[in-house]
């Protein structure tokens, strides 16, 4: 895999700095985890790379939440880093440095960009009104301030907005303000901040943008609102605060003002680099200048010549502009020849089962949740990147993870994966067998692996991922179809030959899934007695670890001995269990846990006593009518549900022209051969469920009863009817239209049953095509 690479190319790689005053939740990591993928890859790939990325720590978020934990912003941020710090660390975030921005690498470099920025003319600086408590000697934040709203006449309005009737206001808007810290009553006084002069370097920016988008193959979204923003919107920006927690504004007059967060924060990718270079220094290792990666010009030490810094950044949607636009006129504006964007991944936003993560209200899975979930940190990084937010929104649920990771994760990767290596320890001793290359096999990989390759140098990690998923379905095919079980009787050379193949497209794969899945990646790697190179930045691999390079190559594996299971089926109560937990906001989730135990024992109860909430008699026959769909479908294939025992999945044609999917727990009383071609009564608005990793999109009806003391099935039979028939009660409107989706308890809320072999609700009779349902053998059940 030497082609399309350019090894002189360096790879500098960011991810958006995290905000320090909160736990982060999985929204959030998806920029780190993408960035880590990335450079897992350059450095597999053999590009000298560079992954950096901390916590953004200044601005009035950290002191407010500072004063209200009672903190000192420093013991808060040195707190909530920490947090950060372990919670990447276990998710397998290779960071060549995680840092911050509240040290002194952040206020020297922010510093010397403004001096420059001042020098050059486009630091301007303006005079405006703000409100000023004496008692706290300072000015006040929008947001610290209350009042009575002059709209409405609200006495509790805040100084950027009214709640009660919405009004957007500005502070010396305000009737009788308040402080919000102190209660007393400000002043208005004139104060003055710094602006950077954004419209005056917006040509430049300009320029750069035209070559830069092109060459860095931005996206046409990026391009598109960066040019919007450049076109509409470039105003001067302020760049300086009224706080006390930031960088020091090195100007005569500005000793009570630090630098606005989002001015520094940018900057601090850069003092994180040079905050590595600085711990190695001190620790009397080797080191570098941070320059060599940032000012290449003005670097003591320097990469050879025709090197090109490629800056990646890894950014949510949101900040695209300060990426595209404000960052870029810093370092464009201050003069000096800094590294600038190359391409930037942006995602868009990753919503919590039905709606947003959100970190202030507490929604979501947490890092800290994921840790405590006893799931690999793998799971979480296959389910985040396999549906990586890249084009739109992606929705989060329970039962899509529980879907994904059962069917994909462990029923294509971790099957071929155990099915050969199990199969070559148990039939070979575990020594892979001497066979031949199967060159038609491996064109459908390698072509692939290029695949994944060209996609990987741009950062598409989400389409990459699913191309390596292809090789592994691939492999499960070729595995399937050489019956290597049977071969290994009948053509021993043909079993050699395929497990031959095999096993090294898994050290394949596990080199293609390394930046995905580190430690499955490693543990697999180690069956086979290899490691996958994934050092960091001036640190080496062990000898013979695999790279990129390796793709393709046979040889120099090693015996394969006992294996395990690497991740384990998760069901459908431990799924459950999941959503109950994480159901509420953070703070409710210790007792949240009491309470799903509670609606579980509940739950329990009512299965014991067999008692589901039926209406009342003389109810039901109307809330039938009127919600519960039965319609008439034919069954076209059934096969056994490979994760279960019980269930099997049926296909059916219900007359709509789209083959629907069940399931059902019919595998104790009939075959599959009793049930294909009948034509069977479904509930058709049920609300579709996934069971064992399949959706089942309704049930099909069915009574029991007992043959010789033994439990036994009739599934509903109604010949005579075609696919798509409505069922419904004597004397209804078979065209009346239904509620458009039920859930289980609203369709357990009427009881159906077989009375002396007929099948009613109510004592009304259900009729399909106006002929009266019945049973030959549950003549008196109850029907579900
Ligand atoms: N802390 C910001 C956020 O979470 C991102 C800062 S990105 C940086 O939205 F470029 F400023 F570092
Ligand atoms: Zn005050």
């Amino acid at each position: 895999m030497k082609d399309m690479k350019n090894i002189k190319t360096k790879r500098l790689i960011t991810s958006a700095l995290p905000y320090v005053n909160n736990i982060p939740h999985l929204g959030n990591l998806i920029q780190m985890l993408s960035a880590d993928v990335f450079a897992r890859f350059c450095r597999s790939r053999g590009y000298e790379t560079m992954y950096v990325c901390g916590t953004d720590e200044y601005g009035t978020a950290t002191e407010t939440k500072a004063l209200q934990d009672n903190k000192t912003p420093r013991e808060l941020c040195d707190f909530f880093y920490k947090i950060h710090k372990d919670i990447y660390e276990w998710f397998g975030i290779a960071f060549d440095k995680f840092g911050r921005t509240s040290n002194e690498e952040c206020t020297e470099i922010t510093q010397l960009i403004f001096k420059k920025l001042d020098e050059n003319g486009f630091i301007k600086e303006h005079v405006t009104k703000q409100l000023f408590c004496t008692k706290c000697s300072m000015f006040l934040a929008d947001r610290y301030v209350d009042g009575t709203c002059p709209k409405c006449g609200a006495k509790d309005a805040r100084g950027d907005q009214c709640d009660s009737c919405g009004t957007l206001l500005d502070p010396t808007q305000l009737l009788e303000p308040r402080c919000h810290t102190c209660g007393s009553t400000p002043e208005v006084r004139e104060t003055k901040h710094l602006y950077i002069d954004l419209p005056s370097i917006a040509p430049k920016l300009e320029e750069w943008m035209a070559t830069a988008s092109v060459s860095g193959r931005w996206s046409q979204n990026a391009i598109q609102m960066t040019k919007a923003w450049i076109r509409d919107g470039l105003n001067e920006r302020a760049i300086t605060r009224d706080l006390k927690w930031g960088i020091p504004v090195p100007k005569e007059g500005y000793e009570n003002k630090v630098f606005y967060v989002w001015f520094n924060a940018p900057i601090g990718y850069m003092s994180i680099t040079k905050q590595l270079a600085d711990e190695l220094a001190a620790a009397g290792k080797k080191s570098f200048d941070w320059r060599k990666w940032w000012l290449p010009s003005e670097s003591s030490e320097k990469f050879e010549d025709g090197a090109e810094i490629q800056l990646f950044q890894f950014i949510g949607k949101d900040n695209i502009p300060f990426h595209t636009v404000v960052f870029p006129c810093s370092e464009i504006g201050s003069g000096m020849d800094f590294t600038k964007l190359f391409h930037m991944s942006s995602t868009e936003f990753l919503n919590y089962e039905s709606g947003k993560f959100s970190k202030s209200k507490g929604i979501g899975v947490f890092g800290s949740d994921a840790v405590e979930s006893g799931l690999p940190s793998d799971a979480w990084r296959f389910y985040i990147y396999f549906n990586r937010p890249e084009k739109q929104d992606y929705q989060f649920t329970w039962s899509d993870f529980q879907e994904k990771y059962n069917k994909e994760l462990i029923g294509n990767l971790g099957n071929l994966v155990n099915r050969t290596l199990t199969f070559t320890a148990k039939n070979y001793g575990g020594k892979i067998p001497d066979g031949k290359k199967d060159e038609a096999l491996w064109a459908k990989i390698e072509e692939k692996e290029r695949r994944v390759t060209e996609l990987l140098e741009w950062a598409e990690l989400k389409d990459a991922l699913h191309e390596i998923f292809e090789i592994s379905d691939i492999c499960n095919k070729a595995f399937q179809d050489a019956e290597p079980w049977k071969a290994i009787k009948e053509n021993k050379q043909a079993a050699d030959d395929i497990l031959y193949n095999l096993v090294y497209a898994i050290k394949d794969l596990m080199i293609l899934i390394q930046p995905y899945m580190p430690k499955y990646s490693q543990v697999v790697a180690g069956y086979l007695g290899k490691t996958i190179a994934c050092a960091k930045y001036g640190e080496s691999d062990g000898d013979g670890a695999l790279t990129w390079d390796d793709l393709g190559k046979f040889g120099g594996l090693s015996d394969i001995g006992e294996t395990k299971i690497y991740f384990s089926r998760l069901d459908d109560d431990a799924t459950s269990t999941f959503r109950n937990k994480f159901a509420g906001n953070q703070a409710d989730r210790d007792s949240a846990g009491d309470a799903s135990k509670e609606k579980k024992s509940k739950k329990k109860e009512k299965k014991e006593k067999k008692e589901p909430s039926v209406l009342p008699v003389g109810q039901q026959a109307d809330f039938f009518n009127a919600n519960i769909e039965l319609t008439v479908a034919k069954i076209v294939e059934v096969k056994p549900n490979p994760d279960s025992d019980k269930l099997f999945i049926e296909t059916l044609d219900d007359g709509s022209g789209v083959p629907r999917t069940i399931q059902s727990g019919l595998r104790a009383y009939l075959t599959e051969q009793e049930l294909l071609g009948k034509s069977v009564i479904i509930a058709s608005n049920l609300a579709p469920r996934t069971m064992r990793g399949v959706e089942s999109r309704g049930m099909l009806l069915a009574g029991d009863y007992t043959e010789d003391g033994k439990a036994m099935v009739e599934v509903i039979d109604v010949s005579w009817a075609n696919p798509g028939t409505k069922v419904v009660l004597e004397g209804a409107d078979v065209s009346a239209a239904k509620k458009a989706e039920i859930t289980g308890d609203e369709f357990f809320s009427v009881k159906i049953e077989s009375v002396g072999g007929t099948v009613q609700v109510a004592g009304k009779k259900l009729l399909a095509d106006g002929r009266a349902i019945t049973m030959a053998k549950a003549v008196d059940s109850e029907i579900g």
